[in-house]
C-alpha cells in the first residue's frame, strides 16, 4: 500500500529556525501535524525534490525514531528518489555532513537538539543542511519560516514503517531507502586527515591513558570504532559510550559543568593524560589534559599553531575563522602565520562560504566547536584526533603545549557567563538598554580601561555579500579586552543572555592566574552596563564556562 495522501493542515506560528535549526520541547513536536508542516514547508521551499538524494539521521534522542519514519514518508511523497539513512536512524552531525558531501546528496535532514537535554520532557530539533554539507544559510531558513506561516496541506505516503535496523536497500513507494553504516564513511575520512600510525603508537604505549566521554550520546559508536578498535586505545577509554534516548538523564554538553565525572578524573594527580568529551550530536568537543582545561578559543589557536604537524593540514592553512564572541587568541597565531583571520556571527552556517571559497581552513567557536574544511559542520571527534595527533607528534603533555603557547603568544583569559530562562521582555530590555548606551561609550573609562569600540555587530559575508545585522553588542577596550552581549538563538525556555568576557595578558609572570579573578573587573562592568540584577533579580549567572 503506497498511496500518497494529501492532508489539510493549519500553520503553527512558531516554526522559525534559530541559530541551529528548529528546536523545541518534544511535546511541541508531538502535536499533530507539527513536524509534517515544517518538513513540507522545507520541501516546498527547496522546490522540486524529484529525483534527488537526501541524507537523514539524528543523534538518537527521544522522538528520533518516530520523526525519521514520518520524514521518510514525506520525502517519498515529495519525489526524492533516494534517502541515505543511518542505521537505526542515527548519524552524528559531522557524519551527516560527510555523507552528504561524499555521495553528492542534494541535502540532509539532521534530527537533533545538539547539547540540550533529551527524553520525553527534553528537547527535540530538526535542521536542514545543503549540498555542501553545511547548515542551510539564513535565506533558506527564513524562506522555510515564511512558508510555514501559510502552509495548508502536506503530502505523505501511506505505508508501513521502514525497517532501519539492517543495512541495505528498501523500497518506499518509488523511493529507495538505503540504510547506511553511520560510522564507516566518517572513520575513513578521519584516516585521510590524521597520522593514525603515530596516534596508535601513542595510544598503545603504556605511558599514556586517555578517556573520551560520549555522554551517552551519538559519539559512543564512533569513538569505540575509531579510538578503541582502530587506534588501539585500551578498552574502557570510551566512557558513557552507549547512546540513550534521554542521555542517561544527563545534559550532553561537554563543558566543565556538565562533564563532571570526566573533569574529576582528569584533575587527579594519577588521572589520564588526556580527556575529551563530545555533545549530543557529536559536533562539540571539550579538551582536557591532566590538571588542565583547554578553553575552546585557546584550542582553536593551538590547533592552528600546530597544524603543520598533521598530514591533512601540512600543506598550510589558507586562513582561519572564528565567531565574533570567540576570543582573539587565534588572531595572534594567524598574524604570525601571515594568514587571514575572519570574524563571523555566531553559528556554524557563517563559516560555510569561507570554507567553500577556500578562504579559511580551520574554524572555531567559543561554544566548544572546532572544525575544518573536511566537512561543513564543527566536529567533536575530529578535534580529539587533531589533539592526539599533536600530542603524538610533539611528545609533550597537554599542559606543556598550553603553557608554551601562552608563553609565545600571551594568554587571552576568557569566560562566558550565561543567564538562562530569563523573562523574554527583561532580556530584550537589557539589549535595548545596551544599545541606548552604545554611542556614549567610546572614550569612557572603567577602572583604568578605556572603551575603544562599542557597536551592534553586523557582518557582510565576503563571498556572497549578504549582510547579517544585530549579531551581538560588542564592547572593546584599548588593551584589547572585550565584553560581548547577545541573546541565545537556541534556547527553548524564556531567553538566555550570554555575556562573553576576555582579557589579554602577555606578562610572563601573570599567565597562570585564575580566570574569574582576572576577569573580575570586566564582570563588574558588565553587571553595571546591563543593570542585570535590577532588571532580572539575578545576582549571578546560571552557567559559567
Ligand atoms: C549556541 C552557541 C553557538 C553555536 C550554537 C549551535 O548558539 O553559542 O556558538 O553555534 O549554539 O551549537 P546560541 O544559543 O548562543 O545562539
Ligand atoms: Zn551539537
Amino acid at each position: 500500500m503506497t498511496a500518497i495522501r494529501t492532508v489539510s493542515t493549519t500553520p503553527f506560528a512558531d516554526q522559525k529556525p534559530g541559530t541551529s535549526g528548529l528546536r523545541k520541547k518534544v511535546s511541541v513536536f508531538q502535536q499533530p501535524h507539527y513536524l509534517e508542516n515544517f518538513v513540507q514547508a522545507l520541501f516546498d521551499t527547496l522546490g522540486s525534490c524529484r529525483g534527488q538524494t537526501l541524507v537523514l539521521g539524528g543523534d538518537g534522542r527521544y522522538y528520533n525514531d518516530i520523526a525519521a519514519q514520518t520524514i521518510l514518508k514525506l520525502a517519498a511523497a515529495a519525489g526524492y528518489s533516494r534517502v541515505l539513512v543511518g542505521l537505526n536512524g542515527l548519524l552524528s552531525t559531522p557524519a551527516a555532513s560527510a555523507v552528504i558531501r561524499k555521495y553528492s546528496a542534494s541535502g540532509g535532514i539532521i534530527l537533533s537538539a545538539s547539547h540540550n537535554p533529551g527524553g520525553v520532557n527534553g528537547d527535540f530539533g530538526i535542521k536542514y543542511n545543503i549540498s555542501n554539507g553545511g547548515p542551510a544559510p539564513e535565506k533558506v531558513t527564513d524562506a522555510v519560516y515564511e512558508r510555514s506561516k501559510s502552509i495548508d496541506h502536506y503530502r505523505i505516503l501511506e505505508g508501513d514503517d521502514v525497517a532501519l535496523e539492517r543495512l541495505g536497500e528498501i523500497r518506499l513507494g518509488a523511493m529507495v531507502v538505503e540504510v547506511v553504516d553511520p560510522v564507516q564513511d566518517y572513520a575513513d575520512l578521519m584516516g585521510t586527515l590524521f597520522d593514525f600510525d603515530r596516534i596508535r603508537e601513542l595510544l598503545t604505549s603504556n605511558r599514556f591513558t586517555m578517556r573520551f566521554d560520549a555522554m551517552h550520546a551519538i559519539t559512543g559508536p564512533y569513538a569505540h570504532a575509531i579510538l578503541e578498535d582502530e587506534l588501539g586505545a585500551a578498552a574502557g577509554s570510551v566512557m558513557n559510550g552507549q547512546p540513550l534516548p534521554d542521555f542517561g538523564g544527563g545534559h550532553p554538553d561537554p563543558n566543565l559543568a556538565h562533564a563532571e565525572e570526566l573533569v574529576a578524573l582528569l584533575s587527579r594527580g594519577d588521572g589520564p593524560q588526556f580527556g575529551a568529551a563530545a555533545d549530543g550530536d557529536g559536533d562539540r568537543n571539550m579538551i582536557l589534559g591532566r590538571g588542565v582545561f583547554v578553553s575552546p578559543s585557546d584550542s582553536l589557536a593551538m590547533l592552528t599553531a600546530n597544524a603543520d604537524l598533521v598530514p591533512g593540514y601540512r600543506a598550510g592553512l589558507t586562513g582561519v575563522a572564528r565567531s565574533m564572541p570567540t576570543s582573539q587568541a587565534v588572531d595572534r597565531v594567524a598574524a604570525k602565520l601571515g594568514i587571514s583571520c575572519y570574524e563571523t556571527p555566531t553559528g556554524w552556517k557563517f563559516f560555510g562560504n569561507l570554507l567553500d571559497a577556500d578562504m579559511a581552513t580551520l574554524c572555531g567557536e567559543e561554544s566548544f566547536g572546532t572544525g575544518s574544511n573536511h566537512i561543513r559542520e564543527k566536529d567533536g571527534l575530529w578535534a580529539v584526533l587533531f589533539w592526539l595527533n599533536v600530542l603524538a607528534a610533539r611528545g609533550q603533555s597537554v599542559a606543556e603545549i598550553v603553557h608554551q603557547h601562552w608563553a609565545e603568544f600571551g594568554r587571552n583569559y576568557y569566560s562566558r557567563h550565561d543567564y538562562e530562562a530569563l523573562d523574554i521582555d527583561a532580556a530584550n530590555g537589557i539589549i535595548e538598554h545596551l544599545r541606548a548606551q552604545m554611542q556614549m561609550l567610546p572614550g569612557q573609562s572603567f577602572g583604568g580601561r578605556q572603551v575603544s569600540l562599542a557597536d551592534d555587530f553586523a557582518y557582510t559575508d565576503p563571498v556572497d555579500h549578504s549582510v547579517s545585522q544585530h549579531q551581538g553588542i560588542r564592547i572593546g577596550f584599548s588593551d584589547s579586552a572585550r565584553i560581548i552581549f547577545r541573546l541565545s538563538g537556541t534556547g527553548t525556555e524564556g531567553a538566555t543572555l550570554r555575556i562573553y568576557l576576555e582579557a589579554y595578558e602577555s606578562n610572563q609572570t601573570k599567565l597562570n592566574l585564575d580566570t574569574q579573578d582576572v576577569l573580575a573587573d570586566l564582570i563588574a562592568i558588565a553587571k553595571q552596563l546591563t543593570d542585570i540584577e535590577q532588571r532580572t533579580g539575578r545576582k549571578s549567572p546560571t552557567v559559567i564556562t
